[in-house]
């Protein structure tokens, strides 16, 4: 591949940040868990969704905007909460939300940023929810909620599906944290019982997730704080429902990227059941293996409101910092309005499952 000419699509940034990362930092950003089946899968059941053209419909109006819990978007591409941008590049979060705010793009900051929430919101020109994964020590979570809130952080987007992972690739590579990066924002709080490596006792079950989080927990949350919570990894769809029943203001669909529970379907398979249980009664987003403008159509016409990237715009970043992300949404939004234009459907609340070609 010629890498002096300009990145044209998401993939030519994943093969440009290839050459930039080091292999233990590559298989933990690529990874996933397993035999990364879930991984893998995210992306092929896109591909296999074919779409139906319409031809010379009126787009003298056409636009990509919506509103989502009371923010008023450009488009529905967000950023996806991923740890430690400083793995990939100097500035790290500084330089994401940098770019999230020129291209217009909602950007959820991780509870393990390699920058503090509070950096991350002073250097932030368009508006960002804190994604949070809840501690072992609840009094320390209320901490860093309320630090959110005083950010000026829009939502909680509370990640629920990776309580414990195995990541073959990433424990192949020997992946550690170099020195100089740490999860900042959860400084002082203490290491939490260890997974056992003892042969014979539970490696899990005893000690490490006798504190994970249950529904009680996000009852407890809803109840501490005014923000917005979006319950996000859900792909069960009497989950969804427990969700809407728990107080979510949102849910979003999601495998972790295949990086939780391996062989979990495709997100973009586990969406219309979602829908069917959640009724309309909360946004439904979707993330995983989105790289296409042609996948944010088929994720709006099966019951996304809008969609998330994750590593693609660690791809970006790696490779040109805040002018990467930035330009990677920006490549993303024009395709999404290139098939819109092909699709015949000129907003995205025109986006219906008869954009779906159905053999
Ligand atoms: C993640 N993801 C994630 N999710 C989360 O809620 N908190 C986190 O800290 C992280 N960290 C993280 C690190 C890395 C390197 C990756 C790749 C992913 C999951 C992320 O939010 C999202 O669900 C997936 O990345 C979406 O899939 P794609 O777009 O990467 O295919
Ligand atoms: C990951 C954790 C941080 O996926 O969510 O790496």
């Amino acid at each position: 591949m010629d890498f002096s000419a300009p990145a044209v699509a998401l993939a030519d940034y994943e093969a440009r940040a290839a050459q930039r990362m080091s292999e233990s930092v590559r298989a933990y950003v690529n990874g996933g868990a397993a035999d990364e089946i879930s991984l893998h899968e995210n992306c092929a059941a896109f591909a296999r969704l074919k779409l139906q053209n319409t031809v010379l419909e009126d787009f003298s109006r056409a636009h990509t905007r919506l509103s989502l819990l009371g923010l008023a978007l450009e488009h529905p591409i967000l950023l996806a909460p991923v740890a430690y941008h400083r793995l990939v590049h100097q500035e790290g979060e500084l330089a994401t939300v940098a770019g999230a705010g020129a291209a217009k793009a909602l950007c959820v900051v991780s509870t393990q940023a390699s920058e503090s929430l509070e950096r991350i919101a002073a250097a932030a020109t368009g508006p960002l929810w804190f994604q949070l994964y809840i501690q072992h020590d609840r009094g320390f979570t209320a901490d860093l909620v309320a630090r959110a809130k005083a950010a000026g952080y829009r939502a909680l987007v509370v990640t629920v599906d990776a309580p414990a992972s195995l990541r073959n690739r990433e424990q192949r590579s020997g992946f550690r944290l170099p020195p100089g990066i740490e999860p900042v924002n959860l400084r002082g709080m203490g290491a939490g019982p260890p997974a056992s490596a003892e042969i014979g006792r539970s490696p899990l079950f005893s000690g490490f997730l006798e504190g994970a989080p249950t529904w009680r927990d996000l009852e407890w949350l809803a109840g501490l704080t005014d923000l917005p919570i979006v319950a996000k990894g859900i792909l069960n769809p009497a989950d969804a429902r427990r969700a809407t029943q728990a107080g979510m203001a949102a849910v979003i669909v999601s495998n972790h990227g295949g990086r939780a529970l391996d062989t979990a379907p495709a997100t973009i398979e586990a969406l219309p059941r979602i829908a069917e249980a959640v009724a309309g009664a909360v946004p439904l987003l979707l993330d995983g293996g989105v790289r296409r403008g042609t996948d944010i159509v088929k994720a709006v016409a099966l019951g996304a409101s809008a969609v998330l990237i994750g590593r693609p715009y660690v791809h970006a970043l790696a490779v040109a910092g805040a002018a990467g992300v930035a330009h990677a949404v920006h490549l993303l939004r024009a395709e999404l309005e290139v098939a819109m234009a092909l699709t015949g459907r000129p907003s995205l609340d025109q986006i219906d499952p008869g954009v779906l070609w159905r053999p």
